[in-house]
């Protein structure tokens, strides 16, 4: 019944150099839910029940990077966009995977409507997978990320942010703004409020004084347009870090020097960035 199918149920998975211990059920076939490993091949992401299986699929597996069109590159950073309904197989045992790290969001068996972002770390050993998102090929609501996972291995090194960083860069070669489909994990939350501020404050920063007034004007929309991110996370985020204050009948907003600051010291730890002068993409029509 419902209750038991939805008790984790992989012990540890293998992927490349690592073992990982899964956090959440995910619907792999029942018949490998009683072993102790789950072997996947880090590269087409298919999955076996012993070592010498996967020895035998690495030998005939031809893979090093994921399939689709490498559209970002970077130093050894680079980023797949794989088509749901062309590479349906690797899109199914992507979800699966991802699944496994994901408690709220049901799984799509259908990806034909969604496009995944994979991002990777290239070696003379090929391209590994670090994490990735999804998004719908076309949303109603204006969402941008469907899901979004960092690996555990690389988790807190910054490449969620990253992730979320290249999200809003195709979202700004679209010329459109969006936000992440709801409900939110506690950490996506936390990585999207943490790129959502930083982004905002980087904006406030830079702003010039305008003229005909002593302080430099901004308006919601602007710094809406100027980043991709959606009208109302922008104004959740200024309510969130106090920024905003109602002041004769017109919003001010006012940085303290402490979250100055505050906001310098977090850009330093920020060492990654997206370099848009190395994505390579084109919205569809
Ligand atoms: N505890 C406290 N803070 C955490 C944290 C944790 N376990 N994990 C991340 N954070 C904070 C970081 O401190 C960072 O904030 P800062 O830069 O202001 O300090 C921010 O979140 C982003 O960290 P980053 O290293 O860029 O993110 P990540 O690579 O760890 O990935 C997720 C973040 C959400 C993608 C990752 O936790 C994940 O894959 N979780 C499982 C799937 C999920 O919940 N996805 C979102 C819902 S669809
Ligand atoms: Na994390």
């Amino acid at each position: 019944d419902d209750i038991v199918t939805r008790m984790k149920n992989i012990e540890m998975i293998e992927l490349g150099r690592y073992r990982i211990k899964p956090w959440y059920f995910s619907p792999y076939p029942q018949e490998l839910t009683s072993i102790p490993i789950v072997y996947i091949c880090e590269f087409c992401l298919k999955y076996v029940k012993s070592n010498k299986c996967l020895e035998r699929h690495i030998a005939k597996c031809l893979l090093r990077h994921p399939p689709g069109n490498e559209i970002y590159r970077k130093m050894n950073i680079s980023v797949f966009e794989i088509d749901g309904r062309k590479n349906k197989t690797y899109a199914q045992n992507l979800c699966l995977l991802a699944k496994l790290f994901l408690d709220h969001k049901t799984l799509y068996y259908d990806t034909d409507p969604f496009l995944f972002y994979v991002m990777c770390e290239q070696d003379n050993k090929g391209y590994h997978i670090v994490g990735y998102f999804s998004k719908e090929k076309e949303s109603t609501e204006d969402y941008n990320v469907a899901c979004i996972l960092t690996l555990p291995p690389y988790q807190r090194k910054g490449y969620g942010k990253l992730l979320i960083e290249f999200s809003y860069e195709l979202s700004k070669c679209e010329g459109k703004t969006g936000s992440p489909e709801k409900p939110l994990s506690d950490l996506g939350l936390l990585s999207y409020r943490s790129y959502w501020s930083q982004t905002i404050v980087e904006i406030l920063l830079n702003l010039k004084p305008t003229e005909g007034s002593e302080k430099p004007l901004i308006t919601i929309n602007e710094i809406s347009e100027m980043t991709s991110i959606k009208k109302e996370d922008v104004i959740s985020t200024l309510q969130h870090l106090n920024l905003i204050s109602y002041y004769k009948g017109q919003y001010i907003i006012r940085i303290s020097n402490e979250q100055l600051e505050g906001h310098l010291r977090s850009m330093e730890k920020r060492k990654i960035r997206i370099d848009s002068k190395c994505l390579h993409w084109q919205p569809k029509d």
